[in-house]
This record gives C-alpha cells, sequence and structure tokens, in this order.
C-alpha cells in the first residue's frame, strides 16, 4: 500500500473534485453528472478488443484505469457513487478493487450487468462517456459547454496528483537507466523494450502509451512504433522516449544515448541538454508556454550554428526560413495528467508558426507540462531543404553523418509552482 501521506492527500483531492465538480454543474445548470469509464471495443470483424485504458473524467476521481463498464455519479451535497461491474465470468480474472482509505469517501456498488445503475430523483441530468456506451442511457450526452468546463478541472493539479506524477517519474527513471544500460551492451530494441517493463514492471499495455524505442536512424522517425529484434552492427544513438502509469496518472520522459565513439553526436547531445535546461528553468507562473516553443526555435538555431550544420545565417534567418522546424518539427510540449497529452492546453488554436503544438496558454501554479525539445534528421523535411535556395548553407557531409543516429529528444515533466517550478523527472534522477 503507498504511504499514509498520499492516500491522506488522495481524500483531499476527492474533496477538492466535488468542490470543483459541484460549481461546474451548478454553473451549467445540471443537478447531477453520471461518468462512464468506458470500455475497449471489439475489432471489426474479430472478437478481441483493443487493448483498455480509461475514460479521463473517471480516472481523474478514481486513479483505476483497467476497470470497464463502471459508472461514477456526481450530486451536489452527496458523496459520489461508485458502480463497479462485476460479471460472473469464468474466462477473465475479476480485478480487485485495493482496500484504500478513499474508498470511504465514494458510496460503493457491485453490479453484474455493464448498464448504468438504475437511479431517481438525479433532476437535470448530464452524462459524459464513450457515445458507443451511452446509447441507452437516460440525460443529456456529452453536453460541450459542459464536458469543456470538466476538462478544465484537469489543469490544476491537486498536491495528491503531482505526488503521484512525481512517483511515475521514478518509475520510469529507473525504466530508463536500465534501457540505456542494455543499449550501451548492444542490445536490439526489442530486448531494449523487455528491459524498460521489466525495470518499470509495467507491460506496454498498461503504460500511458506505447514506448518508442529507435535504435540508429530510426530515433529520427518522431513516433517510432517497430521494434527490430536484432541489433545493428553497430550501435549509433539510442532514442527512448517511455513513461509509466502510477495510480491512474502519466509519466512521460525521453532521454537520448550516444554510443560509444559517436563524439560529434555526443556533443550535439549535450548541447541540446544545456538548451533543454534552461526551457525547463523558464516554467513559472505568467509565462506564456508559446515562448518556450518559440525560445526553443531559437536555441536550435544557435545548436545548428555551433555544430557546423549551418553556416552563413543568422538564428533570426533560420527561424524565419523553416530551418530550425526542420531540424524541430514538433511542439515543445503538453499538459500530463491521467491522459499523456492531457486535456484543455488548446483554449484557442495553435499560432502559425506553431502548428502542432498542444499547449498555448500561460502557465499558472499546478499545471503539470513536458518540455520536450528535439533536433532530428529526418530525410523528407531535410531533402527540401538541401534542394533549395538554402542548400549551400546546410553542411551536407555532417548532416549525412548525422542521420545514422536518427535524432535526440530529452523530455522532462514539470510542474509550476507559486515561484517558478519542480522538475519531477530531475529529481528523480537525482
Ligand atoms: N510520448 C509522446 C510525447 O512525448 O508527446
Ligand atoms: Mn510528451
Ligand atoms: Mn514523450
Amino acid at each position: 500500500m503507498p504511504d499514509t501521506n498520499l492516500l491522506s492527500l488522495q481524500i483531499d483531492h476527492v474533496g477538492i473534485l466535488q468542490g470543483r465538480y459541484e460549481e461546474v454543474l451548478e454553473n451549467h445548470g445540471y443537478d447531477s453528472l453520471l461518468i462512464s469509464s468506458g470500455a475497449a471495443p471489439v475489432r471489426y470483424g474479430d472478437d478481441q478488443s483493443w487493448q483498455f485504458q480509461g475514460y479521463g473524467p473517471f480516472l481523474h476521481w478514481t486513479g483505476l484505469a483497467g476497470f470497464e463498464h463502471a459508472w461514477l455519479l456526481i450530486r451536489k451535497g452527496h458523496k459520489p457513487l461508485l458502480s463497479m461491474h462485476q460479471p460472473v465470468d469464468f474466462w477473465h480474472a475479476s480485478l480487485e478493487l485495493a482496500q484504500e482509505p478513499w474508498l470511504a469517501e465514494f458510496e460503493l456498488r457491485f453490479s453484474e450487468h455493464r448498464a448504468a445503475p438504475a437511479l431517481d430523483s438525479l433532476g437535470q441530468l448530464a452524462v459524459i462517456g464513450d457515445p458507443l456506451l451511452l446509447a441507452d442511457v437516460s440525460g443529456e450526452h456529452n453536453p460541450g459547454a459542459l464536458c469543456d468546463a470538466i476538462d478544465e478541472t484537469r489543469v490544476h493539479k491537486t498536491a495528491y496528483e503531482i505526488a503521484c506524477l512525481a512517483h511515475a517519474n521514478r518509475l520510469a527513471i529507473a525504466g530508463h537507466h536500465a534501457a540505456r544500460d542494455a543499449f550501451l551492451a548492444g542490445a536490439s530494441e526489442f530486448e531494449i523494450n523487455l528491459t524498460y517493463q521489466r525495470a518499470t514492471q509495467q507491460r506496454e499495455a498498461d503504460a500511458p502509451y506505447h514506448s518508442i524505442i529507435g535504435v540508429n536512424e530510426h530515433a529520427g522517425t518522431l513516433h517510432y512504433q517497430c521494434y527490430d529484434a536484432a541489433a545493428p552492427d553497430k550501435s549509433r544513438s539510442l532514442l527512448i522516449d517511455a513513461g509509466v502509469r502510477y495510480r491512474g496518472y502519466c509519466s512521460d520522459v525521453t532521454r537520448t544515448t550516444a554510443g560509444v565513439g559517436e563524439g560529434r553526436f555526443g556533443a550535439l547531445v549535450q548541447g541540446l541538454e544545456q538548451l533543454q535546461f534552461r526551457l525547463c528553468k523558464m516554467v513559472a507562473p505568467g509565462v506564456d508556454y508559446v515562448d518556450i516553443h518559440r525560445r526553443t526555435h531559437q536555441g536550435i538555431a544557435a545548436l545548428l550554428s555551433a555544430a557546423g550544420l549551418v553556416s552563413g545565417l543568422s538564428d533570426e534567418e533560420m527561424v524565419s526560413e523553416g530551418v530550425t522546424r526542420a531540424f524541430f518539427p514538433h511542439g515543445i510540449g503538453h499538459f500530463l495528467g491521467v491522459q499523456v497529452h492531457d486535456v484543455a492546453g488548446k483554449p484557442v488554436p495553435s499560432p502559425a508558426d506553431a502548428p502542432f503544438l498542444r499547449l498555448v496558454r500561460t502557465l499558472e501554479p499546478g499545471m503539470v507540462v513536458t518540455i520536450e525539445p528535439g533536433l532530428y534528421f529526418i530525410p523528407s523535411l531535410l531533402e527540401p531543404l538541401l534542394s533549395g535556395p538554402l542548400g549551400e548553407h546546410m553542411n551536407r557531409a555532417l548532416i549525412k553523418e548525422l542521420q545514422g543516429c536518427g535524432g535526440i529528444r530529452i523530455e522532462d515533466n514539470v510542474v509550476v509552482t507559486d515561484s517558478g517550478s519542480r522538475n519531477l523527472t530531475r529529481e528523480a534522477e537525482a
């Protein structure tokens, strides 16, 4: 069982959610809210289901990621009612609820049936969840304005959530260290993945996302999803982006390691890490997250110059002409919580110069974000640059050499505090 401090923070968390939800329901004219945990859809033309991970609002209240066909009812002035699905089933194991103190804050029921619990006197009822599961449920389904307001209740993490995210980081770091050692010992991507799972004691299907494990040029595919079972003749680089789910909460951590003898690539990794440290230090209340993204492009420009990859262009020209975008094509990060790309990051669309940015808000205490700059050698993005009018500024020989190392990403999970920030990933590494 987790320590008593965490368990008592969880009781506070439930109380805080009750207050936040009551206010949202009141503001939107509802008396009660029914939340579906969700269920894995069966694959088309098959009798197998997709892997299940629960619906965000249900996880926010309970942290129970693997429980299908459960329902949670929230009403003003009542304990939340948690109805768990417990079928008689000799094919599958019944998931057990750990007997923990937070359950006393709920009215708990068990049902053999998948249907929502039959309830009276709910007044104006809203129901949220996967529409496929709501067909027979009365009430207003997924009203947009209410759903947006509920998403907003997840933006400022409670002390309990931050403690869970910190622990998810500690677990992930154990996996990252083991993965790095396996890479340096010559392991294949497949073996590195097994090593990570063994160290984190979490199967990949239960992790927040499938691990991204790229050796050599595979490190240049942003969400590389195949694992070579054979190690390459020479292991030049490893990019591993992998997290752990703990009590519903996700870590999302990336590390890049240069192989033995890869001095130039190793220097670039160090340079990007120095930039990443500076970007993490920018995290503070009142800072526009888009500014951190823009500062990343300036830092990438300086790094491209210092590494001799690009010459004869100022940092400003490299940014305005799209050179940095070719090397760093994604956003600097996103919110993190019970979903790896947590909700409510974009109340307005991303700006034109940052189309893939998932978070465009001013930072406030309690928000948790990732900071994940990258520098990649992606043929489809670099070829237009090399064959275009700026081609003469590119160091083709060096780009070609480093293309075999794929790319670099370094990603930490950072909490905005009252006075600055707390880097959960570096804390876990210390
Ligand atoms: N692991 C996916 C991401 O970093 O956003
Ligand atoms: Mn991320
Ligand atoms: Mn990641």
